[in-house]
């Protein structure tokens, strides 16, 4: 099976972390996000430790949590011990409610409101990751008219192209995110940092893109930022003590992708950043990473129950279910691959071919396009896998469609961690 959480049981019914899918998928119904709590905690302190081990003290990952945001996930990162990156308010409301302890928090972000600065003041975020400087001017007035102090990172633009899609390239100088380094304007905004009375410059902060396989965009991303660093040193007399080189790394979605060996690339990373510290005469900072996806993608998978099984002669197959494009927009934003199965024939062979349609009306409400796939018929639970990362976090209400329920699966058993929504939350807010 495509991840070490998955298995087919005595039944052929799919597993996840021996968890029989078809038996949750009746007990909690249908669409149905199943989350491997296990495998979270397990991929925090995975990351917490090869970091420690390979970047040194105080070097750590902040979960990004934009890929999975409910207070569960807060709940393991506050266990684990590590940090999280949070971009909104409703992010921050989230970690705090679930007892995230919210010094360790960075807060992301190309447009910080007003009142998202004074909200994550409010919930003693540690943190801002400024992104230009109206926002750091923002931020200035802000924490000198209440008198207090925050720490901050900027968030720079290395310029460089990672070979992964368009809409998830964010390292560009021509990216709506940060400041560049090439335009001058990473620099001036590191001075005008560091003029800010109430402002304590924790370090720099890049991120490239998401689902990067090849370890040589991090390690040109980390060479770059050194270099940098030591402009820094050199114009401003600062030392840098902490480099955030964001998330992105790959996660194996289908037989197709690359597997992935973290400890590797997290060598291979550590290796390019002496060699450039070296270089440069600089001495080697503190090292964040943010990884989203690559915690949680594996941990999750999407059952959902099947309405039809349709035949277009002479054109297609499509396998129509409950759910669709409102629990994972990630077929239609990016034609991304998923691995779809019949749960409860987990144990045959794929033998015939279908595009999985969700029940939304939109011709663009596809979860996967010409899959193989075992024969079904209505009824049949089917299951999309790796869908724990930017599925219930990008999930909206389209077509009035309540969200999924999910549940955990671990040690703790199955419990549902995210109700399902109602028709009186759908109608909560009209009036
Ligand atoms: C600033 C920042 N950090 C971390 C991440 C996480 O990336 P990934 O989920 O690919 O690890 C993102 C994703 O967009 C991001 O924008």
């Amino acid at each position: 099976m495509l991840h070490n959480n998955l298995s087919i049981n005595e039944k052929g019914n799919l597993a996840i972390s021996g968890f029989d899918t078809v038996e949750l998928a009746n007990k909690y119904g249908t669409p149905l996000y199943v989350l491997d709590t296990d495998y979270v905690l397990n991929s925090c302190l995975k990351y917490k430790n090869l970091i420690e081990k390979y970047f040194g003290e105080g070097s750590k990952p902040l979960f990004a949590s934009k890929a999975l945001s409910c207070m569960e996930i807060y709940r393991i990162a506050k266990k684990a011990g590590i940090g999280i990156d949070v971009v909104s308010g409703g992010e921050i409301y989230t970690a705090n409610k679930a007892g995230f302890p919210m010094e360790n928090a960075y807060f992301h972000g190309n447009n910080k409101t007003d009142a998202d600065i004074k909200f994550a003041l409010d919930s003693g975020v540690g943190c801002f990751v400024v992104d230009n400087l109206d926002e750091l001017a923002a931020l200035q007035k802000e924490t000198s008219a209440r008198g207090v102090t925050v720490r901050a990172m900027l968030r720079v633009s290395p310029g460089i192209d990672p070979h992964t899609h368009k809409a998830v390239v964010t390292g560009s100088v021509d990216s709506k995110f940060g400041v560049a380094i090439e335009t001058g304007q990473a620099m001036e905004t590191v001075k005008a940092l560091l003029a800010c009375d109430n402002i304590q410059f924790e370090g720099l902060h890049c991120h490239i893109g998401s689902q990067i396989f090849d370890y040589n965009p991090f390690a040109e991303a980390a060479d770059i930022m050194i270099r940098f660093i030591a402009d820094v040193k050199k114009e401003t007399g600062v030392t840098v003590s902490a480099l955030n080189l964001g998330g992105g790394f790959g996660v194996k979605y289908t037989d197709e992708d690359a597997d992935f060996d973290y400890e590797k690339v997290l060598s291979d990373i550590a290796s390019s950043l002496e060699k450039a510290c070296a270089d440069c005469g600089v001495s080697r900072p503190r090292i964040y990473f943010e990884p989203g996806r690559s915690m949680v993608a594996a941990a999750g998978l999407t059952l959902y129950t099947v309405g039809s099984f349709k035949t277009i002669t002479g054109y297609k197959s499509y396998v129509s279910i409950d759910g669709g494009l409102p629990d994972n927009p990630r077929y239609a934003l990016y034609q991304s691959k998923y691995t779809c199965l019949i749960a409860n024939k987990a144990g045959e062979e794929k033998t015939i071919r279908a595009t999985v349609a969700g029940r939304c009306c939109e011709s663009g409400d596809l979860i996967q396009e010409d899959v193989a796939l075992q024969p079904c018929k209505r009824g049949d639970v089917l299951a999309v896998l790796v869908t724990g990362a930017y599925n219930y976090s990008m999930a909206s209400n389209y077509n009035r469609l309540p969200r999924p329920a999910m549940v955990g699966v671990g040690e703790e058993g199955d419990r549902i961690i995210i109700r399902r929504e109602s028709y009186d939350d759908i109608v909560k807010n009209d009036i």
